[in-house]
């Protein structure tokens, strides 16, 4: 099942006299399920397309279609109510509310929910805490706490409301190595066990290896789409039209022009 489909996709941002051209004319579809590395140089374009996934922003021109819903002209309230129904976001610099406890972090967004319970609410959120190891630092406030560890917060705040996505804005990027790849490895985790499709942006080639889809973009543009068979990338360049094996060490042959 497709969960998120772009269809020539621009964005531009004014600025000034000027505009930037952020995206142009990206299309690629995604099923169900994956884990999905979106990766390229500072200001190729990778936040700006989480955040048109995430319904955080409308594109300039072309379509976003995200768990069936074609957000393009979508009111901001609209856009609000479809996105606390269906992604999670994980913020590059975390963005949890620094006068709230990790529990409370991870409860908040389920307070908009006025049918759930308290108890249900509390159920939910102690699980979650415990899958991500953090029940022993539930009272903590976010300066109490290291950055792997609120980084774990804001991964269980994304997942508390059951998104179908989650998308991170390179998720490892504030974290040394080891901490990182821990972060990588227990969304991995919960992609295996939920079957939530995660995206995620990096500019560290190495993080890539997390995923099993790869999209690579240059200057807003999509030059590499790849997905990992038996543990091989096959990497297709778009721009030249042509599978190539420069990229991770990998043996290529032709991927579709849509990422599976
Ligand atoms: N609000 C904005 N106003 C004007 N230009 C913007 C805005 N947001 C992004 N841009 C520009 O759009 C381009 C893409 O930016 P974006 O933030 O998506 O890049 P990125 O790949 O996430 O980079 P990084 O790895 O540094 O986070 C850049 O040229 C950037 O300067
Ligand atoms: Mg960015």
């Amino acid at each position: 099942m497709e969960i998120v489909r772009l269809e020539h996709v621009y964005k531009e941002y004014p600025l000034g006299a000027h505009t930037v051209q952020a995206l142009t004319d990206v299309s690629f579809s995604i099923d169900a399920g994956v884990v999905l590395a979106i990766a390229g140089p500072s200001g190729s374009g990778k936040s700006t397309l989480l955040n048109l996934i995430g319904c955080i922003d409308t594109p300039s021109s072309g379509r976003v279609i995200v768990a069936g819903h074609d957000i393009t002209g979508k009111s901001p309230d609209a856009l609000a109510d479809l996105r606390a129904r269906t992604v999670g976001f994980i913020f590059q610099t975390f963005n949890l509310f620094p006068v709230l406890t990790a529990k409370e972090n991870v409860e908040y967004p389920l307070l908009q929910r006025h049918n759930m319970s308290k108890q249900e609410r509390n159920k939910r959120v102690e699980r979650l805490l415990e899958f991500v190891k953090l029940s022993k630092y539930a009272r903590h406030l976010p300066n109490q706490l290291s950055g792997g560890q609120r980084q774990r917060v804001a991964i269980a705040r994304a997942l508390v409301t059951r998104p179908k996505v989650v998308l991170a804005d390179e998720p490892t990027a504030n974290l040394d190595h080891k901490t990182g790849e821990g972060i990588l490895a227990l969304m991995k985790d919960i992609n295996r066990k939920t079957g939530t499709t995660f995206i995620f942006s990096t500019h560290d080639q190495k993080v890539v290896d997390f995923a099993d889809h790869y999209i690579g973009i240059e200057d807003g543009q999509v030059r590499f789409l790849g997905v990992r068979r038996d543990g091989k990338w096959l990497i297709r360049d778009e721009w030249l039209q042509k599978a190539r094996s420069d990229l991770a060490e990998t043996r290529v042959s032709g991927v579709g022009a849509h990422v599976r």
